[in-house]
């Protein structure tokens, strides 16, 4: 038999791209999800037994991207109950190495006890603070080892000044080929569901800073594979490829 796995994955890669570019299959995802948003569906899932607040779509894109770029340390910001936490754990894992260093505003004891005391807890450290704050941003920092690949996940305060703030302050330790994944940018397009309470959408989302900021700068990429296969996802667009 013929060895087709390059030409598999390449026809995988060109229907991804005109997944993405098919908005009207795209609006409708958006949508679907937006209504399942009224029976709070990114609540229902976990990763190894720890509440994961995601779409499974994003989980696995997450998936194929560590796999493919093999950070050895995986920045998050905001990680609620720890699920993501637990899953980019259980992804370094699998690579054999890597640590997570998982960052939130408000780490509560049950939830720091349900990452501290999981069998995949020893690959996260986590730093309680506000993302950009100077403090937790040099705590962050201090934990990068040299030459250490990195990816960053922006997943906190979803505020148009907080995610321009975080990719201010996290953008430069991306290291040139891994991601910048800015989450819920899907606020922008579907917000009625998660406005309240905290009056994001229109404007003051992740998608307006993270527009500007790639306006401003050449050294990431929306990268249209990713991005064009997600359908149902908190985070259109919202995945960028450090290019250089
Ligand atoms: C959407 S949840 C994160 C979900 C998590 N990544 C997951 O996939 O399960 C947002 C989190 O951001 C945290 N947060 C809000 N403002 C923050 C800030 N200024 N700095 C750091 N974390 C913040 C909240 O405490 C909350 O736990």
């Amino acid at each position: 038999m013929k060895d087709d796995r390059a030409e598999f994955e390449q026809q995988a890669r060109r229907d991804a791209i005109a997944l993405g570019e098919d908005e009207a299959i795209n609006r409708d995802g958006l949508h679907l999800l937006r209504e399942a948003g009224k029976h709070r569906y990114t609540y229902l899932w976990s990763w190894l037994g720890v509440p994961i607040i995601q779409v499974p779509s994003d989980v696995m894109a997450m998936q194929e991207i560590i796999w493919e770029t093999k950070p050895d340390i995986i920045i998050e910001t905001g990680i609620a109950r720890g699920g993501s936490a637990i899953f980019l754990a259980s992804m370094l894992q699998l690579l054999g190495r890597g640590t997570v260093v998982g960052v939130d505003i408000d780490i509560r004891a049950h939830n720091r006890d349900s990452i501290e005391s999981h069998p995949l807890g020893h690959r996260v450290r986590l730093i309680e603070g506000s993302s950009t704050d100077p403090d937790t941003l040099a705590q962050v920092i201090a934990m990068i080892e040299p030459g250490g690949k990195v990816m960053v996940i922006l997943d906190s305060d979803h505020s148009y000044t907080h995610v321009k703030n975080e990719l201010a302050a996290y953008a430069p330790l991306v290291t040139e080929g891994q991601f910048l994944i800015v989450a819920d940018t899907g606020l922008a397009i579907e917000s009625d569901n998660f406005t309240p309470p905290h009056g994001w959408g229109n404007g003051n989302d992740p998608m307006a800073a993270m527009d500007e900021f790639l306006a401003a700068g050449d050294r990431f990429e929306i990268d249209p594979v990713y991005n064009g296969k997600l359908l149902m996802t908190s985070s259109p667009r919202g995945y960028l490829r450090c290019v250089r």
